[in-house]
């Protein structure tokens, strides 16, 4: 039987009203839900599957929801990592006439890991210093399009693998608001809030033995904010240089660019003794991301993709193909698409496709460093399935959704 709800969605799929609209999310039947990892949170949030997909949900007052899903929809449109909202539904009642509180629902972060996750077996002092990298640079993405998030901490991040680093994604905007551009005033408070943040999850994760004892809580929150400033800095600070030294201003971009920032102009002012000021506008991260995409199709974090466009070129450098989109073509149907084929499908479900080939081409060069000489991709690939990925922990159990196969 439908239940009468009042739903605002992007994505209009009838499954959606079959849904115990008039039930708590809390009392929902377990054929409705699959069991994720989440992070810490007020609100009731549970994974749901629709069709081929899974959703969060979360019980929260309208007003709230609609808020949020608005904000990350703005989110969506300038191509922010953060998790999609997909709808709002409100005006639930329960069978007795008593109102229930409406449900934001967001489509679950494919392959995405919440902190929780990553400390459950305790966490090298390595993995963590790249976490807070990712956070850190999310947190400075964030401030160059002028959001402002007004509750950034470890649950409301989540991570995805990105060649040996992680890729952070906001996932709790309620407190955020999107200006047209931050202050130093509202970025600095930001990033207090943050801190004090950070500071309690550490000290949560110290007192249930999760963190490594070389870990000290208030040294994990201060380097947030550190690794923050300095890569602000890097972005933003104006250079002086010499009228012809126009070299100084291509390095100073090709240098974000590897930071993995897109330019879009240059600010030029006439500075003192002849010199010039130049200041790059930054207009957004995925540099690399957007190459790859453009250039392929396929869809991966910075780091993996920075990975893959590496051995792109190499692979147009040795074929001497000129054409750049002719090279990538040959190069996926060639190179990428065999080898995450050799993977037989049961492993395949342990990471997602382009984490797969970063991490084999990785391989692949270690094993060739050790013999001295290239030891080729299919001894590569062998040796990464019967070496190193039967041995990874089965993150399907972690992650638990299907991965889409390519062959
Ligand atoms: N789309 C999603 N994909 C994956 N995980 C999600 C998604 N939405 C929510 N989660 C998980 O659920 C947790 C709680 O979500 P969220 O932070 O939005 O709830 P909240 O109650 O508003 O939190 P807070 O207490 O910070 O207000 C997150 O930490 C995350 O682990
Ligand atoms: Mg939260």
């Amino acid at each position: 039987m439908l239940v009468p709800v009042r739903i605002t969605s992007a994505l209009v799929d009838p499954a959606l009203l079959d849904l115990p609209w008039s039930t708590p999310l809390e009392e929902w039947p377990a054929q409705h839900l699959v069991a994720l990892p989440q992070g810490i949170s007020r609100h009731i949030v549970r994974f749901v599957r629709l069709g081929d997909y899974v959703y969060a949900f979360k019980e929260t007052r309208e007003r709230i929801a609609e808020r949020e899903y608005d904000l990350l929809r703005a989110l969506e449109r300038i191509d922010f990592p953060s998790v999609e909202a997909v709808a709002v539904v409100a005006d639930r009642q329960t069978e007795d006439g008593e109102p229930l509180e409406s449900v934001l629902i967001t489509r679950h972060l494919q392959f995405s890991l919440p902190y929780r996750a990553l400390f459950s077996h305790t966490l090298r002092p390595e993995t963590m210093s790249r976490l807070l990298d990712a956070l850190a640079a999310l947190i400075v993405r964030m401030h160059l399009t002028g959001f402002f998030w007004g509750d950034c901490s470890l649950s409301n991040t989540l991570f995805r693998r990105d060649a040996g680093a992680f890729a952070a994604y906001l996932v709790d905007a309620e407190t955020g608001a999107l200006h047209n551009s931050l202050s130093n005033g509202q970025r600095g408070e930001d990033l207090e809030i943050a801190r004090v943040n950070i500071f309690g999850e550490a000290l949560d994760l110290q007192a249930a033995g999760l963190l490594h004892e070389s870990i000290d809580p208030e040294v994990v929150c201060e380097e947030v904010v550190q690794r923050y400033e300095r890569l602000w800095h890097e972005i933003t600070y104006e250079q002086a240089i010499e009228r012809e030294a126009r070299r100084d201003i291509e390095g100073r971009i090709r240098r974000l660019n590897e930071l993995g920032f897109d330019v879009a102009e240059v600010a030029m002012s006439g500075g003192e003794d002849g010199r010039f000021l130049v200041r790059p506008k930054v207009v957004d991260a995925g540099y690399h991301t957007r190459r790859l995409l453009r250039l392929t199709g396929l869809d991966a974090e910075e780091n993996q993709a920075r990975k893959l466009l590496n051995d792109l070129d190499a692979y147009r450098a040795e074929s001497d193909l000129i054409d750049e989109q002719q090279a990538a073509h040959r190069w996926l149907t060639e190179v990428f698409e065999p080898v995450v084929r050799a993977v037989p499908a049961h492993l395949r479900r342990k990471l997602e496709p382009q984490e797969l080939f970063a991490q084999i081409i990785e391989h692949k060069w270690l094993l060739s460093e050790q013999a001295g000489r290239d030891v080729g991709m299919r001894h590569a690939v062998q040796s990464y399935l019967t070496d190193v990925l039967v041995h990874r922990p089965d993150e399907q159990a972690i992650l638990g959704v299907e991965v889409p196969s390519l062959s």
